[in-house]
């Protein structure tokens, strides 16, 4: 890939900024935790590993900064650096596993010196970052085996390397799948109202010379039933302990009609997008945001001045629809409740 997503360079996080591809590619640097969580709430960097690895970089930089003579006292500043990025977005669950990574890996070494602590959690910061680039390769050796040679793919979002820390998990299946050789194309949906599929899906893909077709969203039900399309692949947000999975807005729609078109439609996802602790989709928080998303395209308003406007980022596609989850450590398919507790050793 020719391009990175995120990285710590010289004590500084450095991001794409997501909200200025495909026209420009400009690279933001952060210097301190605030600046970290004002670009995951403006989604400069979007996608719920890459939340999760700005986090636990941005938790680094918190601890660096603190000034501190007692570890109860780095402790109790650390906690509210934490709080401050936890606040960014509610949604997708490794914001808030990736932070309590960090905090626990501070706990484990309290009886050490606060330089110590400060140098551990930034190298637990860069490890974080570097596993999810491997977790995202391991979930494109497990899901692109499911994808036939010939296979039409639509995919929702982006759940690219973009939304990784590189490589991605739909994405890194589909790339998987093409680079074994077999000749695939995909289908992005544009993904109103953000337009992560026009916007970074397209873009990466075809930077990567990998035949991809862009469609509006209200499209892909009549390219299913043309037969036209032979697979779906979709990231996730969060996974409840019965496999219920909360996606970008529209996964639902696309779900639905892949059962009702007889289309296999599969999640990929790392293990830290599970949260077992949620029984079902219905207890998932779902991020309502701006309703200007809605109203206005690149800043035109497409909508009368006033309107009402819901923007939920995010729905919940119930487990009957999902043929499979991809994860690193394997497919889960079937009995999702009995089988997630099994792939986390539960
Ligand atoms: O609002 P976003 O752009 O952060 O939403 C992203 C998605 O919904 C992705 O599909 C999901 O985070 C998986 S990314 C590998």
């Amino acid at each position: 890939m020719s391009f990175r997503t995120i990285e710590w360079r010289d004590n500084k996080v450095v991001m794409i900024d997501q909200t200025r591809l495909p026209g420009e590619e400009v690279y933001n640097e952060y210097e301190d935790f605030q600046g970290v969580a004002e670009a995951i709430r403006g989604m400069i960097i979007r996608g719920a590993p890459a939340i999760g690895v700005a986090a636990a970089m941005g938790v680094a930089l918190g601890a660096r900064d603190i000034i501190a003579d007692t570890y109860e006292s780095f402790s109790r500043q650390l906690a509210n650096v934490c709080d401050v990025l936890a606040r960014t977005r509610p949604t997708a669950v490794n914001l808030f596993w990736a932070i309590e990574r960090m905090k626990r890996v501070a706990e484990a070494n309290r009886d050490r010196d606060l330089q110590f602590i400060r140098e551990t959690l930034k190298a637990e910061a860069i490890r974080i970052e570097q596993e999810d680039l491997e977790i995202c390769r391991a979930i494109g050796r497990h899901g692109g085996q499911l994808i036939r040679e010939g296979a039409t793919v639509l995919t929702h979002c982006n759940a690219g390397g973009l939304a990784t820390a590189g490589y991605g998990t739909a994405l890194g299946v589909i790339r998987a799948a093409h680079e074994a050789g077999k000749n695939i194309q995909v289908f992005a949906d544009e993904t109103r109202p953000w337009l992560q599929g026009a916007r970074l899906t397209a873009w990466e893909l075809m930077k990567d010379g990998i035949p991809v077709t862009l469609i509006s969203d209200n499209m892909a039900g009549y390219f299913m039933k043309k037969g036209a399309i032979t697979a779906c692949v979709v990231g996730a947000d969060r996974i409840a302990a019965n496999g219920d999975t909360a996606n970008k807005i529209g996964t639902y729609s696309v779900a639905v009609l892949a059962k009702e078109n007889k289309i296999p439609f599969y999640v990929a996802a790392p293990v830290s997008t599970l949260d077992l602790s949620i029984k079902s989709g219905d207890d998932i928080p779902i991020e309502e945001r701006h309703a200007s998303e809605v109203t206005h395209l690149q800043g035109l308003p497409v909508a009368p001045e006033g309107v009402k406007v819901r923007n939920p980022a995010f729905d919940v596609t119930p487990a009957r629809y999902i043929a499979g989850i991809i994860t690193e450590k394997g497919v889960v398919r079937g009995d999702y409740e009995k089988e997630l507790k099994a792939l986390v050793g539960q």
